[in-house]
């Protein structure tokens, strides 16, 4: 009797391990986007392809919309586990990997291209592991584009946005921009903004055209001046132990699958940027201006300088790298 008990423990203890051994591996993606944002599309391709290539392994939860977490708490999910991947804008790793701040500096990339010669090049590939002594591993870089202000007075030089209150990113390089053109900002998520500028809370924001067509912020913002100042993407990142936790092979397809999304996101964005700055100017409710060459050259005459004030922190050569991506 007592035999046939241990044999049934036995069994069952074996039918419970197979059973927790068959449950794949979950993985939550927190982001602060809509769908219909590159970040969005980006997430959404990563969960198709690992469910059809990693099927019965691993399964993905995407969490849009800051419908989580907002970008000040995702790191810290990360690290207690409560979501496993993230891809916040470059200008929220300050205090994570203060280098990162360079993406922010004003007129530093001339365009995209050079975002993605220098993300190409050994210093750039280099930020990735940036993170890693604090618990982070970077996985790719995703585009988003351009910045864009906007205000509801016409924008054309920098004495134009003299006593305007920006929203912007909790970045120290926006606070020094905006600093050196008298304007004053107050830091919040991007989910609070398209509120914030209904509200009058903030007069102005910066941000890529997507993220500015997909929250509408054009129904409150009648200027645009297309400057192109900066550049906004993300790091794509997980959690240095959960990354190193998962099983080699399905690691390496995970790797690879990143590799192909990434490049996805990429078209994705530029395709968007085009066509949602159109979309704004179809819906006739805004009016968007490009500066002159003369008057890009005031604006790089005044934001310029802020650099630096951050180039103990970020580094002389790392800057010089950047400068080099143009051409
Ligand atoms: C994002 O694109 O993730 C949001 C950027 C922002 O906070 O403006």
């Amino acid at each position: 009797m007592r035999l046939y008990l241990s044999i049934a423990v036995l069994m069952m203890t074996v039918a419970v391990s197979v059973a927790q051994a068959a449950e794949p591996i979950l993985i939550r993606f927190s982001h602060v986007t809509g769908d219909n944002t590159p970040k969005g599309q980006g997430a959404v391709l990563f969960k198709q392809r690992v469910e059809e290539r990693l099927a019965g392994k691993v399964r993905v939860e995407i969490f849009p919309r800051s419908l989580k977490f907002n970008d000040n708490q995702v790191m810290l999910a990360l690290l207690f586990g409560d979501v496993e991947l993230a891809a916040p804008s470059l200008a929220k790793f300050r205090s994570f990997s203060p280098k990162l701040q360079l993406f922010d500096f004003p007129f530093l990339f001339d365009d995209v291209e050079a975002v993605h010669r220098f993300q190409a090049s050994a210093a750039g590939r280099k930020l990735l592991g940036s993170m890693t002594d604090r618990g982070f591993k970077g996985l790719a870089f995703w585009e988003n584009g351009m910045r864009a202000m906007s205000a509801n007075r016409p924008l054309r030089v920098p004495a134009d946005l003299k006593g305007l209150r920006f929203r912007i990113e909790p970045s120290a390089v926006m606070q020094a921009q905006y600093r050196a053109l008298s304007v004053a900002t107050v830091p919040m998520p991007f989910k609070q903004v398209r509120d914030a500028l209904k509200l009058g809370l903030v007069t102005g924001q910066e941000n890529a055209w997507s993220n500015i067509y997909s929250k509408r912020f054009d129904d409150f913002q009648k200027y645009f001046l297309d400057l192109g100042h900066s550049y906004l993407g993300y790091m794509l990142v997980t959690s240095a132990e959960f990354w190193d936790s998962l099983p080699p092979d399905t690691r390496s397809e995970l790797e690879e699958i990143i590799v192909e999304v990434t490049a996805e996101v990429n078209r994705i964005a530029r395709e968007k940027a085009q066509s949602d700055r159109q979309k704004i100017i179809d819906a006739g409710r805004a009016k968007i201006v490009t500066p002159t060459h003369e008057e890009r050259q005031e604006w790089q005459r005044v934001l310029k300088p802020t650099w630096k004030k951050f180039e103990a922190e970020v580094g002389k050569e790392l800057i010089e790298a950047a400068m080099q991506a143009n051409r």
